[in-house]
């Protein structure tokens, strides 16, 4: 089985490269993934799947696919959104949209999926079960998995389990990491809007400066993860954007901090966003003015289930032999919404090697494509090997 796969992958690479650059071409930013979601569901259906467009009002396409023998429901999933990065790789199927780049491997990983569908396509007698294919809008910070969750998606379909693959530039191409577990932060962001008083800059004693109480407040929220949580447990708390003031003889009325907040784990999440708020409001209120503090839940982390990632950890063995196997040591302080899906069913995403690389979220970001062979064949081997 294993060599049919590998020679089904080397017939239908040529053709998932042409796809892939495709995408690469016309990136779409997050929710609005029309033309890519209209290649996808072509494809799929020339693969000979049933597909499902515009799942839950949005450009979701979800994909089926029935093997002859009974077996589980189990979905592979992919992310099909773009960033807004000006394109800087000097490539011949650069970015053709102004401003917007595939610079998170997410042309890469709908291309990978496309490439299952064509290969189960191919060895459908030996297929137990059934697998759906979620092509889901929105991951760059659109919270596309928790609208495909929230629209029923696991039940709809009766997914058993689900698989998520992500390039990655610090591991080697050739091979692939994996982690049982928490393997990403819960990313959250908080906005400080602090009031004060303004004036005369020479008459300091007759307002009340949000700027001093913004400075205040920044080096508290700073002792917050240096004294009050454990070093064994990582937390990131960082102000990214402070705005106040116009002029350099008056004392604006506002001062506003925004930022971000990365935890490991429920309780070190609720811990440090209340914190944040008590600070902030009672700083403030020692230094006579107010502050309003927002929380804006982002992803929560992403654990890995241990059953799922054994499957992984299999199919990379079987695919690419163990020594092209990494163990990933301390999870990630990023964030991924594929979180949504694991708080339903279990699942693991795993890490394609493409290393060395210019990294994720940059302008130089072009992977080499064999990537695209290594996640076809991963996710082959889980589908066809170890239902
Ligand atoms: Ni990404």
């Amino acid at each position: 089985m294993l060599e049919k796969i590998r020679k089904g992958i080397e017939y239908i690479y040529p053709h998932i490269v042409e796809i892939r650059r495709k995408f690469h071409k016309h990136p779409e930013l997050k929710l609005q993934e029309y033309k890519t979601a209209e290649l996808v569901q072509k494809e799929l259906t020339r693969a000979g799947w049933k597909t499902h467009p515009n799942y839950a009002n949005t450009t979701a396409v979800i994909g089926l696919f029935e093997g002859k023998k009974d077996g589980p429901v189990r979905a592979f999933r992919a992310d099909m959104d773009a960033l807004p990065i000006k394109e800087d790789t000097g490539l011949q199927y650069s970015s053709e949209v102004e401003g917007v780049m595939h610079a998170c491997g997410h042309d890469f990983h709908t291309s990978i999926l496309l490439g299952l569908a064509y290969l189960l396509n191919r060895e459908r007698d030996q297929l137990a079960g059934r697998v759906i294919l979620v092509f889901q809008p929105g991951e760059e910070g659109g919270f596309g998995a928790r609208i495909l969750t929230d629209a029923g998606l696991i039940k709809d379909f009766g997914i058993e389990y689900i698989i998520g693959q992500h390039l990655h530039t610090d591991t080697h191409l050739g091979t692939v990491e994996y982690r049982r577990g928490i393997m990403s932060a819960n990313s959250d962001r908080f906005r400080i809007t602090i009031t004060g008083q303004g004036g005369h800059a020479s008459r300091p004693h007759e307002a009340i400066d949000p700027i001093a109480i913004a400075s205040h407040i920044y080096i508290s929220l700073c002792t917050i993860h240096s004294r009050e949580t454990s070093p064994l447990n990582p937390t990131v708390i960082t102000v990214a954007s402070i705005n106040a003031g116009t002029a350099s003889n008056v004392i604006p009325d506002l001062a506003v901090m925004k930022g971000t907040v990365r935890t490991l784990g429920e309780e070190n999440r609720d811990f440090t966003l209340k914190r944040i708020k008590d600070v902030a409001e009672q700083i403030a209120r020692t230094f006579r003015g107010t502050a309003d503090v927002k929380i804006s839940d982002g992803y929560p982390s992403v654990v890995n289930d241990d059953t799922i990632t054994e499957k992984v950890i299999e199919a990379v063995s079987l695919y690419l032999g163990r020594k092209n196997l990494v163990e990933m040591k301390q999870p990630s302080m990023g964030g991924e919404d594929f979180s949504y899906y694991l708080k339903k069913v279990p699942g693991s995403i795993y890490r394609i090697g493409v290393g060395p690389s210019s990294s994720l979220h940059c302008s130089k970001f072009a992977p080499n494509e064999e990537a695209l062979k290594i996640g076809m064949g991963i996710n082959s081997t889980i589908a066809l090997l170890l239902s």
